[in-house]
């Protein structure tokens, strides 16, 4: 018996809202909202401080070779959080091999990357600084001499990490990574229906919601954040995709990225990947981990046909691309930082 079950009937028996539960299944899922706060590391509680200057950090380009590119460049704050590209641009134009995902509700997820290869926000935030396709520094030293170079941040890194030293790349990357916590958007219809507005979410989006579980995309999408459950720390979700082939998969050459299996060379890891949140999903086309799937409609479909070997009719397909809709929360107000200036000179003279 799914464990849903059990706590539906249980619930038969202690609570008055019996009838009604069992009038409208829940079909076995638990429906979770989404926190009000992103959970934070015991070693980096996120603070006023850090947030402004990891704000300053995210938005700044200079910390790129070419001087142009910055996380908002593939991750805009003003939209879904992502680049809307199959894959990225990053420096001198340069083609990365997979789509951004977006940093909205990063903070939710197990372990960050695809491929789950970096375990935290703090060390995820020093990948993209020296990956020659996408920011392109040689070392995050050298990217942080450039920090140095701009007078003005040295007071934001004393108000942020005392006067001992602030100017680290550690330090760099727990202020972007506490910037990245305050990157989360609650209060979704979703979220209002589950915390008991019960016309928060379109009649279609109930349909759809219960379709989600009956077909069992929430054997994988569970969770506040549709992404799995929480696991110790450090840990990650991972799940095969595709798990069944199909002609779909081959149009999209969705089984030519071996996924976690790049990272740890273990046959068991080929075509692992994290399960991505499915909060904000209908903002974040294209789908998947290469971006070549352009509709949500369409990667409904080849999740399930995938994932679960199902054929869902257009009606489900369209009630489920409906639900998925509700996903859509409230996006705080972003406003872009006012950058410290070099002034009489630039940091950036090739
Ligand atoms: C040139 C484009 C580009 C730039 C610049 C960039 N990213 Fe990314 N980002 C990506 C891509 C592509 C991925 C996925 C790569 C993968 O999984 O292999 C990614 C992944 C991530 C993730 C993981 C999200 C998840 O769901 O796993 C986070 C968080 C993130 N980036 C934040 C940042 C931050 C912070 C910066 C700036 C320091 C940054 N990115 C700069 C393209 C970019
Ligand atoms: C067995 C686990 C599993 C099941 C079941 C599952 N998914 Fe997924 N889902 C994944 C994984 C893993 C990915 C990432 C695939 C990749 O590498 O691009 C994913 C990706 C997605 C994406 C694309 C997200 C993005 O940002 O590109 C959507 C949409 C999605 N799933 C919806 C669903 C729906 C709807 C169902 C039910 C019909 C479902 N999933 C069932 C594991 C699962």
């Amino acid at each position: 018996m799914h464990k849903g079950e059990t706590m539906l009937k249980k619930t038969v028996h202690h609570c008055a809202f019996a009838l009604a539960l069992i009038a409208a299944p829940a079909f076995a899922a638990q429906w979770e909202p989404l926190p009000e706060k992103a959970p934070e590391p015991a070693d980096n509680p996120t603070t006023a401080a850090k947030v402004e200057l990891g704000k300053m950090l995210y938005f700044d380009p200079r910390f790129s070779k070419t001087g142009t590119v910055s996380c908002n460049s593939c991750h805009n704050l003003m939209e879904g959080g992502d680049d809307s590209r199959p894959v990225s641009f990053g420096v001198f134009g340069k083609k990365g091999g997979r789509n951004a995902p977006t940093v909205w509700n990063a903070a939710f997820h197990s372990v960050q990357f695809w491929d789950g290869r970096a375990p935290s926000l703090e060390e995820q935030a020093k990948g993209p600084v020296v990956n020659p396709v996408e920011m392109g520094m040689p070392t995050l030293e050298d990217a942080m001499k450039r920090v140095r170079q701009i007078p003005a941040y040295r007071e934001y890194f004393v108000k942020a990490f005392g006067e001992d030293n602030p100017m680290t790349v550690d330090n760099a990357a727990k202020a972007v990574a506490a910037f990245e916590r305050t990157l989360i958007t609650p209060n979704s219809p979703y979220d209002r229906y589950v915390k008991g507005d019960k016309s928060a979410m379109t009649e279609q989006q109930v349909r759809g919601m219960n379709t989600f579980a009956q077909v069992g995309c929430t054997a994988c999408h569970s969770g506040p954040a549709f992404n799995g459950p929480k696991l110790p720390e450090g840990k990650g979700f991972f799940q095969k995709f595709p798990v069944f082939d199909n002609e779909l998969i081959k149009k999209y050459g969705l089984d030519e990225d071996l996924g976690r299996y790049e990272v740890t060379k273990k046959e068991s890891d080929k075509h692992m990947f994290r399960v991505p949140t499915l909060r904000n999903v209908a903002d974040t086309a294209p789908y998947f981990h290469n971006g070549a799937v352009p509709t949500l409609e369409e990667a409904v479909r080849i999740m399930a046909k995938s994932q679960l070997n199902r054929d869902l009719s257009d009606a489900q397909v369209a009630d489920i691309v409906a639900f998925l809709n509700a996903l859509t929360g409230e996006y705080p107000k972003i406003e872009m930082p006012r950058l410290p200036a070099t002034p009489g000179t630039t940091l950036v003279t090739e």
